[in-house]
């Protein structure tokens, strides 16, 4: 099915010249650091972006983007609404646009940690709503994306979303009791890569390395090794043998960390994002929902 036959089938409200218009119509609420990836990246792949954000100094006039007076004015003009915005302000905002939304019934995509289709469903009757955990490799078109759908939202607005984070990397459907789970691990999961970078980071420092070569060194390790197996069908466990040496420099590194519990923090550590994603989705801002 082309999206142009998916548009007009699940859009009735939107005129038909929208659709017949080479140019895709979708609309972005958030324009920090998820939004502005998903609209340049859509923009690139031949959708009409229509923008707005509170904060008015994330929104920069480009061609083929539309910046929106407000919320209310994007959601008239675009038949598709991915929200970017934190969890906390999702609230808020439906407050603000719900009946707007029920009147315009636009295909509502979130990527907000922790907030379930049905947090969207209770408040606006019928609403067709998708939700996605992607992660910030979205910039680079490298984003790993989980598609989930809505009580009311069709097979084809599934696909239609998959298609649209597809714009930005790797986009999979999956059930949606997985996607907290899923924000726990690749949404999340840069910040930890990070946070390891920074780790080996700071011991070359210690070791005696200039920042700006302990960073590159860093950098093109982590590059080395991701290629080396990405292509792989490979376990993890195996690469980890094939690389450590016995009564080797690697064996007494990871043998230190195994000995001190890392394994066991790390764990713990997943499952306190996985238990924060199911909080979120508990309390916005402070009251119980
Ligand atoms: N960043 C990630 O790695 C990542 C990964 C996966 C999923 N997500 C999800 O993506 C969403 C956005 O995250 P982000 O990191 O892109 O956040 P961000 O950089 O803070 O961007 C959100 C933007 O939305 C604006 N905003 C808040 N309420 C609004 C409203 N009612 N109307 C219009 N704009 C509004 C904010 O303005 P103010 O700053 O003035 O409030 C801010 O500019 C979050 O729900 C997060 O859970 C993020």
């Amino acid at each position: 099915m082309s999206l142009v036959r998916d548009n007009l089938f699940f859009y009735p409200h939107y005129p038909l010249r929208d659709f017949m218009n080479k140019n895709k119509t979708i609309g972005i609420i958030g324009f920090g650091n998820m939004g502005s990836a998903l609209g340049l990246a859509l923009k690139e792949n031949g959708w009409q972006v229509n923008i707005y954000d509170k904060d008015r100094r994330r929104l920069k006039k480009k061609r083929h983007i539309v910046i929106c007076k407000d919320s209310r004015d994007l959601i008239k003009k675009s038949p598709i609404v991915i929200i970017a915005v934190k969890p906390q302000d999702i609230l808020p905002l439906l407050e603000e646009t719900k009946n707007l939304i029920s009147t315009c019934a636009p295909l509502i995509i979130s990527i907000a940690a922790g907030v379930s289709t049905s947090f969207f469903e209770r408040r606006v009757k019928g609403l067709k709503i998708i939700r996605v955990m992607p992660n910030l490799a979205a910039k680079k078109g490298q984003s790993v994306s989980f598609v989930s759908k809505g009580k009311f939202a069709k097979s084809g607005d599934l696909a239609l979303a998959k298609r649209i984070f597809t714009c930005v990397g790797s986009s999979f459907t999956i059930g949606e009791v997985f996607l907290d789970k899923a924000t726990a691990i690749s949404g999340s999961g840069p910040g930890y890569i990070y946070y390891f970078m920074e780790c080996l980071y700071s011991s070359a420092v210690m070791l005696g390395f200039k920042k700006d070569i302990a960073k590159k060194m860093v950098i093109l390790t982590f590059l080395g090794a991701v290629n080396l197996i990405k292509d792989e069908n490979t376990d993890f466990s195996d690469w980890i043998q094939k690389v450590t040496s016995k009564g080797g420099t690697t064996e007494a590194a990871l043998g230190l960390w195994e000995k001190k519990g890392l394994k066991k923090l790390i764990r713990q550590g997943v499952n306190s994002a996985y238990s924060r994603a199911k909080e979120l989705n508990t309390y916005k801002g402070g009251c119980k929902c």
